[in-house]
């Protein structure tokens, strides 16, 4: 299958930072020619192509990589809205994971997924909850969405109900067995990442043994950190330190651990942090919206730590909506640190190429360049909603008027997901 992509805006993430109006071609799932103007379609070459995909009036972009979301909450959105982290999740999202079945963890997956691919999110990095994380990936399998998965780990901690609590064993023992059977699936679409919730949901011995298994097989850890002031006290209580040097002392910081939020840190923590080439996930609004904090993403930036973007479990839309992430990422700072803090093209760089970084996936996806995985999309700012008009900077449109309704066309692993902003379904796709 071969399809070209004419007559677009390309705005490419690529080294040299290109925005140019071309063309691509794209072959099976891996992008083979970008170029500038006009394609090379000739008229004794008419069956060069299967498929042409007409750009004009569009953006082509690598498809957004959000590194921190969980499938299983989509279903639990909108209904504690007012409560802070540690009640959110005490009072209503530990009851609701526990009473989650099969069917219900399926579903709240598919929705997610619809929601993610009709914003242009290609790429995700999940937290599932303790049971029934298969019937989630079969939803990203099925989807067609490229993911990196984890069921949740919590052995022990505070106000847990019964049902979710689990036996350190038992708990290592299920997340190996679907690393075994799933990391690596559909070509690599679908990998895993062990989950261990935060780290006072987790005895020492299950963070010990998931940092030898991580290293063992290669495989990243997607955590909670330093999101809230009363679980970095409750760190600082059972364990003595502050919750990042906690994190290096058990063996768990590496380029291969991904941080989600990182609000509350000292100055060593923040060192840590760069020096080990964590992986920060900013949630700016879950922060928000749990009354959590700020994460300090230009100065952890200016220390060169890789920080990318994701929605959690609550965000204010209650939509996984990356380009509200990307618009909240880039004004939070600003009455602070002054409007040079973020560029909008920072910003997206975090959605994208950042994101792909986190996963380990950086050679794979995050911009459009040759060789590189097909995972783009293709989105109309020209709509008489989409103000201001197409004179001005493509990047500075997408981060501060974009919407999720804008993104016409998805495609994922050189699959089409999504055409005419239609989602389509598994017997429609070529
Ligand atoms: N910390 C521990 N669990 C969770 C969760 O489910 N969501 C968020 N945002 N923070 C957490
Ligand atoms: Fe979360």
């Amino acid at each position: 299958m071969k399809t070209l992509i004419k007559d677009v805006t390309l705005i490419t993430m690529n080294p040299s930072r290109e925005v140019f109006p071309g063309y691509l071609v794209v072959e099976d799932n891996i992008i083979t020619e970008i170029g500038r103007g006009k394609a090379p379609v000739h008229s004794h070459q008419p069956h060069r192509f299967d498929k042409i995909v007409p750009g004009k009036g569009r953006i082509a972009l690598p498809g957004f990589v959000q590194t921190h979301v969980h499938l299983c909450q989509t279903l639990f959105r909108g209904q504690a809205d007012d409560l802070q982290l540690m009640d959110w999740l005490r009072k209503r999202i530990w009851p609701l994971e526990a009473a989650h079945d099969e069917e219900s963890i399926y579903i709240s997956a598919q929705l997610g997924i619809a929601e993610l691919i009709r914003g242009g999110t290609t790429a995700i990095v999940d937290m599932e909850t303790v049971h029934h994380t298969e019937c989630a990936i079969r939803a990203l399998q099925e989807s067609g969405m490229r993911a990196l998965v984890g069921k949740v780990m919590m052995d022990t901690g505070g106000n847990v109900p019964t049902g979710l609590q689990e036996n350190t064993n038992e708990s290592i023992e299920e997340s190996v067995r679907l690393l075994e059977k799933w990391n690596g699936y559909d070509n690599g679409r679908i990998r895993y990442a062990f989950a261990p919730r935060f780290v006072i949901s987790c005895s020492d011995d299950l963070l010990t043994e998931v940092g030898k298994l991580s290293r063992h097989y290669n495989v990243p850890v997607h955590t909670h950190a330093s999101e809230n002031r009363e679980e970095i006290s409750l760190v600082e209580v059972t364990r003595g330190m502050r919750n990042i040097q906690f994190l290096q002392k058990i063996g768990l910081t590496g380029p291969n651990l991904i941080l989600a939020h990182c609000i509350w840190l000292d100055d060593s923590e923040k060192r840590i942090l760069a020096d080990d080439q964590v992986k920060v996930t900013h949630c700016p609004s879950s922060n928000l919206k749990l009354a959590s904090g700020f994460c300090p993403v230009p100065e952890l930036q200016s220390m060169g730590v890789h920080v990318s973007l994701g929605a959690d479990g609550a965000p204010c839309g209650n939509n996984l909506d990356m380009f509200l992430e990307m618009r909240l990422a880039a004004l939070i700072h600003k009455p602070t640190n002054g409007e040079t803090s973020m560029s909008a093209y920072t910003v997206l760089e975090m959605a994208t190429l950042g994101g792909a970084r986190a996963m380990g996936l950086e050679q794979e996806i995050g911009s459009l360049e040759a060789g590189k995985k097909a995972d783009l999309i293709l989105v109309n700012l020209e709509k008489p909603s989409a103000y201001p008009s197409v004179s001005t900077d493509p990047v500075s449109r997408l981060v501060y008027s974009g919407k999720s309704s804008d993104v016409e066309w998805v495609m994922i692993d050189g699959k089409v997901v999504l055409d005419e902003g239609k989602l389509l379904t598994l017997s429609e796709r070529e």
